[in-house]
Parts: structure tokens; C-alpha cells; sequence
């Protein structure tokens, strides 16, 4: 069947006609959209096949001729015999449904909004057309409809009641495009570019929402100017726009001049959003911002080089947020997200190289692989070659491929090109997946301490056999005074060593910065991780070494006193920034202590991982004692709420000290909520009671304050959910699900409610498999509606192996009725196959 065919990077061919000019009409209804689509093809060879779904295709002509090419369900084909031999325009009207249009991709209209969506496949959803990337046009759109806002890619050129025209003089790829129209309101501004020029900003949403912009707009202006100071790259249309929707499949895209953004990554006040959600809304304007040049001006030949531009963004929105806070903090954060989402996929069924080989659904593509370790890799080469170099092969990389569809190897060849480094090897870190495991073994012997580094990747899905990486590892060595050398050392062979002059035996400390995206297993001496989380100059690897000591405890059966000993030391010294102070107070997720086992090769038994971790937070509150509550109350910061500087640090570590202090005397959590004057507060003050089975009124009156403000009511979900003590959490969802707010066809609340009980894993993984057959229904029932959603949240089975048989067998149970069932789309499909295979 053609719709499960697999799409090969080896396939690839440039598209058979080159395409100059796009012009768009669209008369916007609800139920009936027309789009007249004018193409202007060059001289080309063979037949031209266009891509289409779900159009009803009303008239075709070519130079004015009427055709009538043969439709199938992907798309159409013209014969290449009914072709001109010279350049041609081809005219489509196509008719559209948006209403019924559940997949949020292609031109959809939700709650009176019409939006687009396109990336990667939804311009074929709109018009016939040859939707990939390495097929770029300039595009003139004129929007027709009864609406006060009507808006497109680049520049308003004119506009009257009921229409609106738009230019956008850059070439682009189709999945660029973008249409909003409805009624919205907008918040301005304005940025001087370093060259002079005055760039008009406004940011889009619904009337009532505008208090709610000023932090983004001033992420925006911060991003804007962060890419001129640190990569020279200034913005190129006089206007861009941001809108901010409710129904929306992913966190925002970059659509040129005009992003698209989930509500929840724009809209943000001290009541309503947290710290997390602050620094969320900063990171995902910056990324999308810094799309423009990475991903727009120099876009991907086709969808196997992805992380082309979603690596290097991701790097790039990285590092603004670490020049705008504390950039250790932001480094630990950075690695907790890699080893939950991207050391788990890659240690599963679903495991696959930052640069794919072939998939069936491209939006199965869009992971943590691809985003997160596409952007360590990134890291690495810099590392490796050093910041001047980075920065000279990057204004080559702007230089040599401005306006170009692009590949990995042409990126490669750049950095080589720059730098004179020889990359071949380095490569392998793009083919290969897995983690590799990194060993470190220290001996000291006249006069030296010699650290052995032995370094091999496990087998995964169709690719048995590794070759060793380039590991970039930046080290240290500690004595009892302080740091004796340091240096980074490039790993290329299987094993290797380094040497170095010290009087005695010293503490390595290895990976600093988590240097390279690979599990770190160190064969040293017992009191080495409680050295370094004492003493290491290095702020991640002091965490690091805390994590090591109460995974032990969690994963194994280790002596908690190490951790508690030196968390506690931590946590009194002033002079450390509280925020870390909070990030080494904090345990391992119990999915980070199941993925610590089941790289032990141990079975993961989640009821006992639920018991060790409570038992070590238990133990942490007990050592604590009153100093919790004092420290908590001395530490939070007063006066006026602020996203920015020390206070989020500060609120997590008085939030922290309060969840331990709450396990013991609920009352501290009712005071706490009594006094909080943000979310942030009064998200931490609700957790324990939560957790305790104690916050029914509480809840309630959070509901009653809240209701009709979607972003908070979301959070209302999902803290019951993921929170909720693991025998009852299914119940309440159950229950939840019926509630009159529980809209599932909205992608938000959705994950809220069904990601929440997710991450619940003692929930989620009962012996008697009643979450899994949960999830199951919840998943064919999505997948009928909105396939994307559903296929991403199907990854929630991936980690199967690691667990019982009893367990295994009913996660498998339901990854086969969700196979066998009538209609499964492409994408769900495809990723159960896997999980499977
Ligand atoms: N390209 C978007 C981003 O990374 C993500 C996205 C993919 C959004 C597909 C929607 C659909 O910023
Ligand atoms: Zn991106």
C-alpha cells in the first residue's frame, strides 16, 4: 500500500522542474476554503508530479489551457507529452475543508481562527504542489475573508475590508508558508537592527491577552540582538510577527516573517506562569527567531537532514539562555532533558541516528535524537575545534550557503573547510545511534596519574556493529587543596590514555560540562563522587557527583550517608548560586533511577523504584530537620515577582526545602499556598498536598479562580495526574476525564491530563496493566482525529523492554490491538511497528 511506503535519503532526486514564483488567493469559509494557486515552473524534464491530500482539485490549466491531470491520493500527475517545452504556469483552484480539518496540519480553523501549519508535509493539504524543502519560491498571497486580521509571510503590500496582500521577497520552501486570520490583537514594538533599520514586531492573540505578551517581546528584542552580537546576523523583512494559538501540535515554528506559537509558549504573567514557564517562553522565541538564518535563509535539501537546522537552533537557543542566566544552570538543565528523553530513545526500539536513513511518516522525525543530539553534536565540533574556529566556519556556513537547500555534508565540509580539522570520523556521530558508554579507569604510578579511557556503543535497530567515536572530554584532576591540571582530551580510538605529572593519587573529574552526549561509567576509588560534589571547580560535575552518590543508593543498594553528608554541605554554602544549590538537592525522576537499572542490565521493578526514591527523600527530611523550613524561609525572595536574576533560583530552592519539609507537616504546604503571590509559589505549595491525597479543597478553589484561563487550567490537569499517589492516579484521571473543561481534540489539555499520568510512572506502569490499556484507548481514539498527536505520545511504550515479563507482555498486548485496529494512521502506525519490531 502506497501510504506505508518507506522514503530512502539513498532515493533522493531533485525535483523535475524548477519553480520561480508561487502566487496564492485564498477566499477563506470555515467549511469551503478556495485557493487559487499560480506556479511558475522552468524548463524541467519528464512528467510533473505534484503533491496533494485531501483537496478537491476544481480546475487545472497550464498557460491557460485546461488539463486534467491524473489524481491518486498523494498527490497528481501531468504527463510529461502535455507539457511545453519551455517555462510554463500552471493554475490549480483547489477547495478545502479547515473546519474538518483535525490534524492541525495544512490550513485548519479552530475556535474562529484560521491557521496554518505546514511544516513538514501541510502545503499539500492547501494546493497541489511539489512539497519538499529543496523547491524554493518567492510567494505573493492575497487573503480574501470577513475577518479583521488577515496575515501571511513578509510584507503587508496591501490591504482593504475583507483582504489583505502579502510579499515575502525571500525564497522559501514551502513548509515555510503561513496564513492566520480571525480576529486578533496586537501588541508592538520595535527593534533597530546594527545596521540602522527599524523592524516593526507584534505579537498576535485573542482580545484579554495582551497583558500577557511583554515577556516575550522582550525575549524577542533579546534574541534579536543576541544573534547580531554573537553570529552577525541581522534581521531581513521590516516586520515580524508572532501568533499565538490555542490548538497547536507542537511548541511554535518558524514560518518566515510570521511565526506560529503555542499559546503556552508566549503567553506568561507572575500568576499565571511559573519560573519553568518563563525561561520556556525565552528559549522558544529565541529558537525560532534563530531559525530565520538557520533553517530559513539556509534551509534542508530534504527531511533526512533535519537536524541540519534543528541541531544547530537548538544549540543556538542553548547558549542565548545560558548568556542570559547562569550558564552551569543552564548546562545541567539542558543535560536532564537530553538523558530523559533523548538516552531513553535511544536505548529502545526507537533508537536512530541524528541523521535518519529512511522513515514512512517524516513527523515521526521530530525527536529528541534529532533536536537535542543534534545539538550536542554541534557542541562537540566546537569543542573540538575551539570557539575563533567555530566562529569562522559559521560565517563561512553563512557565507558558502546563503539561499540554498542544504545537507550534513555540506555543513561538514564547511567545518572542514574552515578549519582544517579532518572530519571523517566525526561523521559517525551523525550515521551511528546509540550512546555510546565511556569508561574512565585511574592509576597513579611514579609520579603519574594515568587515566585509561575505553569507549564502545551498543548494538541498535538495524545497525549491529559500532566504530568509535570522536569524544571530546574535557577533565580535571583534584586534591585535597583544589585542582591540580586540567585539559580536554579527544578520544578517537577504542581505548586510550592520558598521562599526567602530579606528586599523589588524584580525584579525576572527567566529562566537565558533560563534554560529550555518552554515558560516563567511572571506575575510581568510594570517596571520589563525595570529593568532587564537595570541591570540583567544575559546577556540572559537582552534580554530577551528587547524582552518582543517591543513584547509587536508588539504583542499588548504596549507603545513602555519602549523598546526604555532601547535599547537606552544599546546601549551606552560601557562597554557591541557589539555584544549583536546589539542582543538587534534588533526586534523579524515577524514569532517570528505571533508565540508571536497566543500563545495569537489571529489571526495572517500578513499585520498588517508587519506594527508594520516597525512602531517600524521606531520609533527606529527617537529616534536615527544622534547618528545611528556616533555610526555605530565609532564601525566598520578597518584593515584587521577576523572572529574571537570582529569584527563580532562589524560589527553587525555598520550593525544594518546602516539598521536603511538607512530607512531614502538610500545614507548612497550606501556609506556603496561603502566602504565594505567583505560580511559581503556588504550584510548589500545592504539590505536597497533592502528593499527600489532601488538596480536594484546594483544587477546588484553584478551579474556581482559574477557570477560562486555558494555559493555568491545563496546569490544574496535569499537577492531579502526575501527582496523584500511584494507586489512586489512574482514578483520578478516570474521573478527570469526564470533567466538563477536559476538551481532549485540544492537543494542549490532551497532553496535560494524558502526559500527566504518564510521568506518574508508578501509575502509569500498575502491575495489573490497567494504565497501559488506558493509554491504548486514548490513543486509538486520538489517532482518528489528530495522528501526529497520537503517534508522539505512543512513544510512552517504548521503554517496554525494561521491565517484567508480566509487565512486558501487557504493554505488547496493547501495542498489538493498537497495530491491528481498522484505520491506524501512517504515523501511529509506524511507530508502533517499530516499538514492536
Ligand atoms: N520546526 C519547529 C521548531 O523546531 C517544530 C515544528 C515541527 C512545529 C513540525 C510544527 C510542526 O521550531
Ligand atoms: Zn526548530
Amino acid at each position: 500500500m502506497s501510504r506505508q511506503s518507506v522514503i530512502r535519503l539513498e532515493d533522493y532526486k531533485p525535483f523535475s522542474h524548477p519553480v520561480s514564483t508561487v502566487h496564492l488567493t485564498f477566499h477563506l469559509d470555515p467549511e469551503a476554503t478556495r485557493v487559487r494557486a499560480e506556479i511558475a515552473f522552468g524548463v524541467g524534464t519528464g512528467d510533473l508530479r505534484l503533491d496533494g491530500v485531501d483537496l478537491d482539485l476544481l480546475s487545472a490549466t497550464i498557460d491557460g489551457v485546461p488539463v486534467t491531470p491524473i489524481c491518486d491520493e498523494d498527490g497528481l500527475t501531468v504527463a510529461a507529452a502535455d507539457l511545453p517545452d519551455g517555462p510554463f504556469t500552471w493554475v490549480a483552484e483547489t477547495r478545502i475543508d479547515p473546519a474538518r480539518n483535525t490534524t492541525l496540519e495544512g490550513l485548519y480553523h479552530r475556535r474562529d481562527l484560521f491557521i496554518t501549519q505546514c511544516e513538514a508535509e501541510g502545503f499539500r493539504r492547501i494546493t497541489y504542489f511539489p512539497d519538499r524543502p529543496d523547491v524554493m519560491a518567492v510567494y505573493t498571497v492575497r487573503i480574501e475573508g470577513d475577518m479583521p486580521v488577515l496575515l501571511s509571510n513578509g510584507d503587508l503590500t496591501g490591504s482593504g475590508p475583507g483582504w489583505a496582500e502579502w510579499h515575502d521577497p525571500w525564497r522559501k520552501p514551502s513548509y515555510l508558508f503561513a496564513l492566520v486570520a480571525g480576529d486578533l490583537r496586537s501588541v508592538e514594538d520595535s527593534f533597530t537592527t546594527m545596521s540602522g533599520r527599524d523592524v516593526t514586531l507584534k505579537i498576535w492573540v485573542r482580545d484579554g491577552d495582551r497583558g500577557r505578551c511583554a515577556y516575550a517581546m522582550d525575549a524577542l528584542k533579546r534574541a534579536m540582538k543576541w544573534d547580531e552580537d554573537t553570529y552577525g546576523l541581522e534581521y531581513d523583512l521590516d516586520l515580524f510577527q508572532i501568533v499565538a494559538v490555542d490548538d497547536f501540535n507542537a511548541g511554535a515554528m518558524e514560518n518566515k516573517g510570521l511565526n506560529v506559537f503555542n499559546s503556552k509558549y508566549v503567553l506568561a504573567s507572575p500568576e499565571t506562569a511559573t519560573d519553568a514557564d518563563f525561561d520556556g517562553v525565552e528559549s522558544v522565541i529565541a529558537h525560532e527567531y534563530f531559525h530565520n538564518w538557520t533553517g530559513n535563509r539556509i534551509t534542508c535539501r530534504d527531511w533526512f537532514q533535519l537536524s541540519l537546522k534543528e541541531g544547530l537552533t537548538v544549540f543556538r537557543d542553548q547558549c542565548f539562555s545560558a548568556d542570559m542566566r547562569s550558564a552551569p544552570v543552564k548546562r545541567i538543565e539542558d543535560v536532564l532533558r537530553l538523558r530523559a528523553g533523548q538516552f531513553r530513545e535511544d536505548a529502545g526500539p526507537l533508537a536512530h541516528p541524528v541523521r535518519p536513513e529512511s522513515y514512512v511518516e517524516i513527523n515521526n522525525f521530530y525527536t529528541a535524537t534529532v533536536y537535542e543530539k543534534g545539538a550536542e553534536l554541534i557542541r562537540m565540533l566546537r569543542e573540538i575545534v575551539g570557539q575563533d574556529a567555530y566562529d569562522a566556519a559559521l560565517k563561512l556556513y553563512f557565507e558558502r550557503h546563503d539561499g540554498q537547500a542544504c545537507t550534513i555534508e555540506d555543513w561538514l565540509s564547511v567545518f572542514q573547510d574552515a578549519t582544517g580539522h579532518d572530519l571523517s570520523q566525526f561523521r559517525r556521530w551523525y550515521h551511528q545511534a546509540g550512546t555510546p558508554r565511556l569508561t574512565v579507569e585511574d592509576r597513579f604510578e611514579e609520579g603519574e596519574t594515568i587515566l585509561t579511557f575505553r569507549q564502545t556503543t551498543p548494538p541498535t535497530p538495524g545497525q549491529p556493529d559500532k566504530q568509535p567515536v570522536p569524544i571530546p572530554i574535557r577533565w580535571g584532576l583534584l586534591d585535597d587543596k583544589g585542582e591540580v591540571a586540567n585539559g580536554m582530551f579527544l578520544l578517537s580510538e577504542a581505548e586510550q590514555e592520558v598521562r599526567v605529572k602530579t606528586a599523589a593519587r588524584t580525584v579525576p573529574s572527567v566529562l566537565r560540562g558533560f563534554s560529550a552526549p555518552v554515558i560516563l561509567e567511572q571506575k575510581g576509588q568510594p570517596g571520589d563522587a563525595g570529593v568532587r560534589l564537595a570541591r570540583d571547580t567544575d559546577a556540572f560535575n559537582r552534580w554530577e557527583a551528587g547524582r552518582t552518590l543517591a543513584l547509587d543508593v536508588l539504583a542499588g543498594d548504596g549507603d545513602p550517608a555519602p549523598w546526604l553528608d555532601g547535599v547537606c554541605a552544599v546546601l549551606n554554602d552560601q557562597t554557591l548560586d541557589p539555584a544549583l544549590r536546589a539542582l543538587i538537592l534534588s533526586l534523579p525522576t524515577q524514569e532517570g533511577i528505571a533508565q540508571e537499572i536497566a543500563l545495569r542490565d537489571e529489571t526495572v521493578d517500578p513499585d520498588l523504584v517508587h519506594v527508594r526514591h520516597q525512602s531517600l527523600e524521606e531520609a533527606l527530611t529527617s537529616r534536615l530537620g527544622a534547618d528545611a523550613m528556616r533555610i526555605s524561609r530565609a532564601i525566598r525572595p520578597t518584593g515584587d515577582y521577576s523572572p529574571d536574576g537570582q529569584a527563580p533560583g532562589q524560589r527553587a530552592l525555598a520550593n525544594r526545602l518546602l516539598s521536603l519539609a511538607a512530607r512531614r507537616e502538610t500545614d507548612l504546604a497550606r501556609e506556603a499556598l496561603a502566602q504565594a503571590s505567583n505560580m511559581t509559589d503556588r504550584l510548589a505549595a500545592l504539590a505536597p498536598l497533592i502528593r499527600a491525597g489532601q488538596a480536594e479543597a484546594e483544587l477546588a478553589a484553584f478551579h474556581a479562580e482559574w477557570s477560562g484561563t486555558d494555559l493555568v487550567i491545563d496546569k490544574w490537569f496535569a499537577m492531579q495526574t502526575s501527582l496523584a499517589p500511584a494507586h489512586e492516579a489512574l482514578d483520578v484521571a478516570q474521573r478527570l476525564q469526564n470533567h466538563e473543561d477536559f476538551t481532549w481534540t485540544v492537543p494542549n489539555r490532551f497532553r496535560a491530563l494524558v502526559g500527566g499520568l504518564i510521568s506518574n510512572t508508578a501509575a502509569f506502569h500498575r502491575a495489573d496493566g490497567a494504565g497501559y490499556v488506558w493509554l491504548a484507548d486514548w490513543l486509538l481514539k486520538v489517532d482518528k482525529r489528530n495522528p501526529m498527536l497520537a503517534a508522539r505520545m505512543s512513544a510512552a511504550f517504548e521503554t517496554w523492554r525494561r521491565y517484567d515479563e508480566g509487565r512486558q507482555k501487557l504493554i505488547l498486548d496493547q501495542l498489538e490491538r493498537i497495530a491491528s485496529a481498522d484505520g491506524l494512521s501512517r504515523d501511529t502506525g509506524e511507530m508502533v511497528g517499530r516499538m514492536r519490531a
